[in-house]
């Protein structure tokens, strides 16, 4: 019998600080859930003190999940682990992450703290924490830096003020896998009480060997592996889950290691990801990119017709990679319709799911064929309760290579319409001044992308809008529709009424 690693998801959290990919509460609850279906130990929820918002969201991911430790990060001060537990505090399972730099260039550069210092922040933090909660775990920051020797007396120093998790993480994503595995073969046998907690790895993609890293670290004795789903996270990301979960899984002859993932869940996860931070994986990204199961080439399609192991180590329905086995189109009914969606991962509650057989309805109309990317895209447009105080009635668009463009556009509010013109260089920049307009704000918009969901000459574009509002947050918004400029006006109403949500 192998053993079983615990599965710690920093995507609400660490993935959530990288550019671009910061999510309101019904995004964070969204996301949560889905960790929740994957089976995940763990959920780093957030920052509590970061922002009233992140507390929010944490509270509410406490109150929502089931299965799961929810978790708060908190620096060791003790403003940070009051606002931890207080937003853990309803949890089912409640874990305080509360971390300390101890390499010579954050100690002296950044805490501008003495190593004596920092042992005694750990050994107060740390028996701090654990006045309120019995799960406490402690990072090492920067732990790949660190001299080992002191590294160790930290790591003494945190379980004897009560840690029950230790994490050396890499922080800024410099260590080789043997480095790595070295680094805890000796903490293992020279950290007095080690043997007693559980101990975790966290490593950064900087050098490309995150995963690498972390699947090092469990051969080296690691019992739990912290990660974010498409591997989003600080500058080039966190260890990707899905990667280091299905290299255990497809390998398990080699590492004979497991965790309790449902890697069903992986498709859906990612795409939900995707979908809300409107940040794309690479078609050549393992497991979840676009080609990670096209097989292109002729010798390569013919050895897998003849048999499918010639070139898959693993089946795409082992990550949730429905089979195409039906179509839709605007002969099928509801049922056909939630039965789609459920082998796509989805349980919507009702009051989405009629959301979503409307524009399904709509969309039967203008494609002949409705495919599995199609019902994707229309989940993941469904609104949430409340995001949509403004919706999109109506527009004209004027444009050409010879004229100024010039857009009208028509949006309702609750029973009230509003209509504005507006004129630019391009039709989407003038559909966007319309908006401006209407809803009276100074909207920044900080990206602008725009791709076809689909193929085929009916295919929909996905517009995603990164905006901000009176230099607020950057907010995603998105919008898809058979029509690209529609794509547009919709992403950008949709990123306005999620500033509202903040
Ligand atoms: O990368 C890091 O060191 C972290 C810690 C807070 C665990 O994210
Ligand atoms: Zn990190």
């Amino acid at each position: 019998m192998g053993r079983t690693i615990r599965i710690f998801d920093t995507t609400l959290r660490d993935g959530e600080q990288s550019p671009g990919c910061s999510m309101n509460l019904n995004e964070k609850i969204e996301v949560a859930k889905v960790l929740e279906s994957l089976h995940v130990d763990i959920i780093e929820a957030g920052f509590a003190i970061a922002s009233p918002g992140d507390a929010a969201a944490i509270a509410a991911i406490a109150d929502n999940v089931r299965g799961a430790t929810i978790c708060s990060l908190a620096r060791c001060v003790e403003k940070d682990i009051d606002a931890a537990w207080n937003a853990i505090r309803r949890a089912e399972s409640a874990r305080i992450h509360t971390f300390l730099a101890t390499s010579p260039v954050h100690m002296e550069y950044k805490l501008k703290m003495t190593p004596d210092q920092v042992l005694e922040s750990v050994a107060h933090n740390v028996a701090y924490a654990k006045k309120y909660c019995a799960d406490i775990e402690f990072s090492a920051e920067d732990a790949t830096r660190s001299d080992l020797d002191f590294l160790c007396r930290v790591v003494e120093t945190a379980i004897q003020a009560g840690a029950t998790t230790i994490n050396i993480p890499d922080t800024v994503g410099y260590m080789a896998p043997d480095e790595y595995a070295a680094r805890i073969r000796y903490l293992r046998e020279h950290a007095k009480g080690i043997e007693n907690i559980v101990l975790s790895c966290h490593m950064h993609n900087d050098l490309g060997m995150a995963v690498a890293n972390s699947l090092a670290g469990v051969q080296a004795g690691v019992d739990q592996i912290e990660c974010t789903i498409n591997g989003i996270g600080e500058r080039a990301g966190n260890a990707s889950m899905e990667e280091c979960i299905m290299a255990l899984k497809t390998r398990y002859d080699h590492f004979g290691i497991d965790c309790k993932i449902d890697t069903t869940q992986i498709y859906r996860a990612s795409r939900m990801i995707q979908t809300i931070t409107g940040v794309s994986v690479a078609p050549t990204k393992p497991i979840v990119g676009a080609n990670a199961f096209a097989h292109e080439s002729g010798i390569h399609q013919h050895g897998v017709l003849a048999n499918k192991q010639t070139y898959e180590i693993m089946t795409p329905e082992s990550v949730g990679i429905p089979k195409n086995a039906i179509v839709l189109g605007k002969h099928s009914g509801r049922h056909a319709f939630e039965d789609r969606l459920r082998e796509l991962g989805y349980s919507l509650d009702k009051e989405k799911l009629d959301k979503a057989f409307e524009k399904f309805k709509v969309l039967a109309d203008k494609k002949k064929v409705i495919k599995d990317r199609d019902l994707e895209a229309l989940v993941g447009a469904v609104p949430v309760s409340g995001e949509e105080r403004y919706t999109l009635d109506r527009f004209v668009i004027n444009s050409g290579n010879t004229i100024t463009s010039t857009a009208v556009i028509r949006v309702k509010k609750g029973d009230e319409l509003f209509e504005r013109a507006a004129a630019s260089d391009g039709p989407i920049n003038a559909a966007f001044r319309a908006i401006n307009k209407i809803v009276g704000k100074d909207v920044e918009l900080a990206d602008y992308s725009l791709h076809s969901m689909t193929d085929g000459e009916d295919a929909q574009a996905e517009a995603i809008c990164k905006i901000s509002i009176n230099g607020g947050e950057v907010v995603t918004g998105r919008g898809v529709s058979t029509d690209i400029v529609e794509a547009s006006v919709k992403a950008y109403i949709n990123g306005i009424n999620k500033t509202f949500l903040d």
